[in-house]
């Protein structure tokens, strides 16, 4: 690889990095040289995380939280500065979209609205504030929020999970302004990707099919294939990329 993607010393936060597209980021992350911190509500996949990432040589240590818990947040960012001696990149990956906030908007409940925006908007938020000072003493700090074609576009059925997104995408392009020159704050917007949250679009035939349909690759993405535009972001590579939104969507975005 070349030394423009090397994250040699760098030291990574990735939030709902235990399975997914979280856990193919922190791996791949670790592969270029970082020392990862996966995070995510559940213990045991992050420790499985951590222990892949150990076995294949690299440094992780799994520390559980819920983003939208600020102590549990800030000792994940304490605990990740202890152990490898600051933060420099935060993927904030965790994200849901459960099926309350599916529907029409005269069907979904407030509280599901809420829910949907507290984890997936509030929560990047409280991640990224907790670790803006390890960021601006950094002298490469990157922010990654992990968005969505639905923070692009609206998608019918499910506006709690695109507000939450096209939140995300104005709180990168916000943030990239205040912390610019010394932290670079992007997003990645997935197209469909084959995980859990994806598993009953992927079970529904004519659902998956039309999806296929509607997207130019003409397949859904494998997680692996989002991890490497967020190695990007976090690298040399991208040094003069902030405030952007990198779709990763096999051109879902570009009809
Ligand atoms: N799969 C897709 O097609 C797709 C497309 C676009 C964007 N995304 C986004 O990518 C991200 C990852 O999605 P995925 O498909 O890997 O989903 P997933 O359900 O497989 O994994 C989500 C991860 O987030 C964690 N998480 C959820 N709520 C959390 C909370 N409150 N606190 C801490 N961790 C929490 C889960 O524990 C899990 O580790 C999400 O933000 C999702 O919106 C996914």
């Amino acid at each position: 690889m070349s030394d423009l993607f090397d994250l040699e010393g760098r030291v990574a936060v990735v939030t709902g990095g235990g399975r997914g597209i979280g856990r193919a980021i922190a791996v791949e992350l670790a592969n270029a040289g970082a020392a990862v911190v996966p995070s995510a509500r559940s213990t045991d996949e992050i420790e499985a995380v951590a222990a892949d990432i150990e076995a294949a040589g690299g440094d992780a240590v799994a520390v559980p939280a819920d983003v939208t818990d600020p102590d549990a947040v800030g000792d994940v960012i304490d605990r990740a500065a202890a152990e490898f001696g600051g933060v420099d990149v935060v993927v904030n990956n965790a994200g849901f979209n459960p099926d309350d906030a599916l529907g029409r908007p005269e069907d979904v409940e407030t509280e599901s609205l809420d829910r949907v925006l507290d984890v997936n908007l509030n929560g990047a938020y409280e991640v990224t504030h907790a670790a803006a000072d390890h960021l601006h003493e950094s002298d490469g700090g990157s922010v990654i929020n992990v968005a969505s074609v639905g923070g692009l576009v609206g998608l019918p059925r499910q506006h709690p999970y695109v507000a939450s997104k096209h939140g995300l995408v104005g709180l990168t392009k916000s943030m990239s302004l205040d912390w610019a020159p010394e932290v670079r704050v992007n997003a990645v917007a997935p197209g469909y990707v084959s995980t859990e949250l994806t598993d009953d679009l992927e079970g529904n035939e004519r659902l998956r099919q039309s999806i296929i349909d509607r997207t130019p690759l003409e397949r859904f993405a494998e997680p692996e294939e989002i991890a490497g535009p967020v190695v990007f972001l976090a690298s040399e590579a991208s040094s003069y990329v902030t405030g952007s939104v990198l779709a990763a969507d096999g051109g879902w975005t570009a009809r």
